[in-house]
């Protein structure tokens, strides 16, 4: 059985991952191949219960990073790692990538730390592709603003200042650059049809 594919999805609050999550299901059914759509962090009964913690309970940054990697353990052993041992895709809204970016850039925690903590949790498992949908912050800041008008309500992150989403921003396209074979950069300010048209052909083009 050849293992599946691991496609990420990363970008500033408001980028438009989850909006291309049903676009990019599709178009990897068209190739013919099983897909598990999930999230972090979240993606288990336990991940789900730490994803409201962690949204909207305040703590301290370590703690935060903490939660991040334990939802994170659970999620890459009991869904992640055995789909891709199926030979299922999976397709995950955030991963470890959004550690580096949030808690790391964000909020400065020591990188060297998330090194170590991405290692023992899923040494072994990281994603083939990275879709980062990045926007400038006041592109982000308009969609939440009318998303929170029709009753969204905002968490932690989506309340921080602007510096925090422009570090955030800042990390994930240093992040990107570095590796440049697993990131593909999608400019998610362009409107939905052309964004997922984009998605279709690199879903496409994957070996
Ligand atoms: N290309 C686009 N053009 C215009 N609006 C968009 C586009 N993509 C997404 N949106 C809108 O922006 C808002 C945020 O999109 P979405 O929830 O997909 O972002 P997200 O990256 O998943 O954010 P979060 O990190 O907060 O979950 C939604 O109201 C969505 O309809
Ligand atoms: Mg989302």
């Amino acid at each position: 059985m050849t293992r599946g594919r691991f496609i990420t999805l990363e970008g500033i609050d408001g980028a438009g991952k989850s909006t291309h999550v049903p676009a990019l299901q599709a178009a990897i059914a068209a190739r013919g191949c099983t897909v598990v759509a999930t999230r972090e962090p979240g993606g288990t009964p336990l991940g789900e219960k730490l994803r409201e913690l962690l949204l909207h309970e305040p703590m301290t940054a370590d703690a935060e990073t903490l939660l991040m990697f334990a939802a994170r353990q659970e999620h890459v052993a009991t869904v992640v790692r055995p789909a891709l041992e199926r030979g299922d895709w999976v397709l995950c809204d955030r991963f470890t990538d959004a550690t580096y970016a949030y808690q790391g850039g964000g909020k400065a925690v020591d990188p060297a730390r998330l090194d170590a903590l991405a290692g023992w949790v899923h040494g072994d498992c990281h994603p083939d592709l990275t879709l980062l949908f990045d926007v400038p912050l006041a592109v982000s800041r308009a969609r939440l603003a009318s998303a929170q008008a029709a009753g969204r309500v905002l968490d932690r992150f989506e309340l921080e200042r602007d510096a925090f989403a422009e570090r955030v921003r800042e990390t994930y396209l240093a992040r990107a650059a570095a590796e440049p074979r697993r990131f593909r950069i999608v400019d998610s300010t362009q409107p939905p049809a052309a964004v997922e048209a984009q998605l279709r052909a690199w879903i496409a083009e994957l070996s």
